[in-house]
């Protein structure tokens, strides 16, 4: 299992164990102040939108083009840390990420 430090939409950290292979958003939607997912993970929606730690943003392959244009309408955008967690898949390599649910875009 991979460890997940998730801090929700109240500020609250939660610890999630991820089983590799399935997305950062398959494992953190079911949190109670989570990410919606509106699109069930198909990158049109942003509404997985979150904010990865800037240390554990390094381990991260480059966003497509596709998850920089859905990213690019978002208020909260942070060029240094936003992600769409539909498009981060969960590996050995991100134990112990820390990611914060970005705020809803209203
Ligand atoms: S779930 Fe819709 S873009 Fe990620």
């Amino acid at each position: 299992m991979v460890k997940l430090v998730v801090t929700d939409k109240d500020g609250r950290d939660v610890v999630v164990e991820a089983p590799p292979g399935l997305s950062i958003m398959e494992n953190i939607r079911q949190l109670p102040r989570s990410v919606e997912a509106v699109c069930g993970g198909l990158c049109s929606c942003a509404t997985c939108h979150v904010l990865i730690d800037e240390e554990s943003m390094r381990r991260l392959p480059p966003r497509r083009y596709e998850e920089r244009l859905m990213l690019a309408g978002s208020r909260s955008f942070d060029a240094a840390r936003s992600r769409l967690s539909c498009q981060i898949k969960v590996t050995a390599d991100i134990d112990g990420l820390r990611l914060t649910v970005a705020p809803d875009d209203l």
